[in-house]
């Protein structure tokens, strides 16, 4: 195949957006145009690869709805969800690292107070989590905001679970007045992600694995500050080097210890055996964040003009 061939059309296609009036939408479709023509040229889609490619993302819409979101899952195993978060978030610093926010999180978790339980059914190794929200320079920052989410002890998130109450494993904690949290969950364990679906085919047909390793999702949010979405890790779990949506980072993965003296249990109003877990936040400041989405030209200096 001619390394031209087809250019005539992608120089059309690009020059269609000449009337976008919106500079970033303008950049970001002509280089998503001159990306996706590049990509066809290079692989000589055939007619029924690119038939079946649109047949997959269909049904990907398809299995989606406010309970399951399939598109977003297929960003994950890519690899695209991870990378938006690593441009987004740069590792290092101070700054606690982020991660995805994966496909099940839910708004509207119930506001509860400090020390609760985020278990409505007491399935699951209780876990204490304790810890404080932190500003680089390690002040406290009261009043902030935990939004948490995690599997139950079958791996299985409430809404993808009939048997789980509606919203369970979730809840809302605002840090007291010295920036401390509280609350008890259960000990994270590794999951399949939904592998019954086109993403599942997918993972099938490319020899790997559904799983994740075992950890607990927070957005962690506070007037002053980016909000941080990231997730605590399980030390020890086999999947850590090989996540199916490669989300894992080193910072994040902690130490679960565990307790089996029923009067310890009992101070933390559980039962033994029980898991106490100990993590401070630490949010960037508003005023020292640098947004990403600065290209918004197609002349810009981070991609030469001409190649895909
Ligand atoms: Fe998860």
């Amino acid at each position: 195949m001619r390394e031209d061939a087809g250019s005539a059309l992608t120089a059309a296609a690009r020059r269609s957006l000449a009337g976008t009036s919106d500079p970033r939408l303008r950049f970001v479709m002509d280089r998503l145009i001159a990306h996706l023509h590049a990509f066809i040229r290079e692989t000589e889609l055939t007619e029924a690869e690119w038939l079946r490619a649109i047949q997959f993302l269909t049904a990907t819409g398809q299995i989606s709805d406010d309970r399951r979101q399939e598109f977003i899952l297929l960003s994950d195993v890519l690899g695209a969800s991870m990378l938006v978060d690593e441009i987004n978030h740069p590792a290092g610093g101070p700054v606690t690292a982020s991660t995805v926010l994966g496909p099940f999180y839910r708004p509207g978790a119930r506001d509860l107070p400090l020390g609760a339980s985020i278990s409505q059914d007491a399935r699951g190794e209780p876990a204490v989590f304790s810890g404080r929200v932190l500003a680089p320079g390690g002040t406290p920052i009261p009043g902030a905001l935990l939004d948490v989410w995690e599997t139950n002890e079958n791996g299985l998130y409430e809404q993808q679970d009939p048997d789980q109450p509606d919203m369970n494993l979730r809840g809302r904690f605002r840090t007291d007045a010295a920036g401390r949290y509280t609350f008890t969950g259960i000990k994270p364990v590794s999951y399949a992600i939904p592998d019954d679906g086109p993403v599942g085919t997918l993972l099938r047909a490319l020899g790997r694995h559904p799983y994740r390793p075992a950890h607990i999702h927070f957005i962690v949010s506070a007037q002053g500050y980016r909000p941080l979405t990231t997730h605590l890790f399980v030390r020890g779990d086999p999947y850590l080097a090989s996540d199916a949506v490669f989300a894992t980072r080193d910072a994040l993965v902690v130490d679960f210890i565990r307790h089996d003296t029923p009067t310890e249990a009992a101070a933390h109003g559980v039962t033994a055996p029980f898991y106490t877990v100990t993590y401070d936040f630490v949010l960037q400041p508003l005023d020292t964040a640098t947004a990403p989405g600065g290209g918004t030209a197609p002349q810009s200096a981070r991609i030469k003009e001409a190649q895909p």
